[in-house]
């Protein structure tokens, strides 16, 4: 930490002075998420606390899918990422045009795409979803089908609970999709009565091995209830760093996949967006009003 104060200190400084506020993603590494967030959470809440926001400048600390959206919310305030250049293989396995041939093959389904996807493939689509309301978002379109982008592994999970046909695009996390199931077997052969929890970006053989799938919010939260003695947190590695910090009781088994693209934001960077003012996310001004209305619906969907 000594190495960290500095420049924590001079962000949380220069933060105030410029009017800026951090939104940052459960995945930041330690000094990020503890030293310099104003709000630190999983998708779905970072996106509910956009709609909040009363400084003028975000900077989103996470990746550029969520720096769109918070500039989706936000058209009239500045959106600063520290690296624009942190994207997300799910992001970047499709386009609207995909959108648009998904829907010729499904005529009359509906179209809930992940928060991980671009601005414009958000306003191709009728709603959004996280992993934390995708079932419910699921239940609650007409129909019996449903297309869901374009994380193939989060809609056949979903499908699993739903009462819909869920038909989908095959894209993946690269983080999530390294997971398999005879690796939390070993776990739980190598330590008896662990607890294994994991994120729903995982393949079903994976979610099917877990004593809990959820968000990274719904991770959290259901290590800080149950306070198991020893648990696997099967997602990216910063959360069980985060989470340790808090629940010093509890032992963290600690496999590392490691998000390249979130590894990106550093206290350093984010430093240097606040005093320079770059890097600005913009959002097409034809695509700001129907990608907002995807969001919006599904925060509508989830309050
Ligand atoms: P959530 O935090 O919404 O669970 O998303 C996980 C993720 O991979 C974000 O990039
Ligand atoms: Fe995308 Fe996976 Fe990285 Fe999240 S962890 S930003 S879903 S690649």
């Amino acid at each position: 930490w000594m190495r960290f104060a500095p420049y924590v200190r001079a962000i949380n400084a220069l933060k105030k002075e410029t009017d800026a506020v951090v939104l940052a993603h459960n995945y930041m590494t330690p000094e990020i998420f503890h030293g310099v967030a104003d709000v630190a959470g999983d998708s779905l809440q970072l996106a509910i606390e956009a709609t909040k926001v009363r400084q003028q400048t975000i900077i989103q600390c996470g990746v550029h899918f969520m720096a769109e959206t918070s500039k989706i919310l936000n058209p009239q305030k500045t959106v600063l990422i520290p690296d624009s250049r942190a994207g997300c293989s799910l992001a970047s396995s499709i386009t609207a045009a995909d959108i648009e041939k998904m829907r010729a093959d499904y005529p009359g389904a509906q179209v809930v795409s992940y928060v991980n996807t671009t601005a414009a493939v958000k306003a191709a689509s009728d709603i959004c979803c996280t992993s934390s309301n995708a079932l419910a978002i699921v239940e609650a379109q007409p129909g019996d089908t449903v297309i869901m982008t374009p994380d193939g592994y989060l809609a056949q999970n979903i499908a699993a609970l739903s009462s819909k046909r869920v038909v989908y695009w095959e894209g993946a996390c690269i983080v999530h999709e390294q997971f398999t199931a005879e690796e939390l077997r070993a776990y739980r052969d190598s330590y008896p009565g662990v607890a294994i929890i994991a994120h729903p970006e995982c393949p079903p053989d994976v979610v099917a091995e877990a004593d809990f799938t959820g968000s990274t919010a719904g991770m959290i939260q259901w290590v800080k209830t149950n306070k198991p003695p020893k648990v696997v947190m099967v997602t990216e590695c910063s959360m069980s760093d985060n989470v340790a910090a808090e629940t010093p009781e509890v032992d963290f088994v600690r496999p590392c996949n490691i998000c390249p693209h979130m590894k990106r934001i550093s206290l350093e960077n984010i430093l240097w967006s606040l005093h320079s003012g770059t890097e600005e996310v913009t959002v097409d001004e034809a695509l700001l009003e129907p990608a907002r209305r995807a969001v919006e619906r599904m925060i509508e969907v989830t309050n």
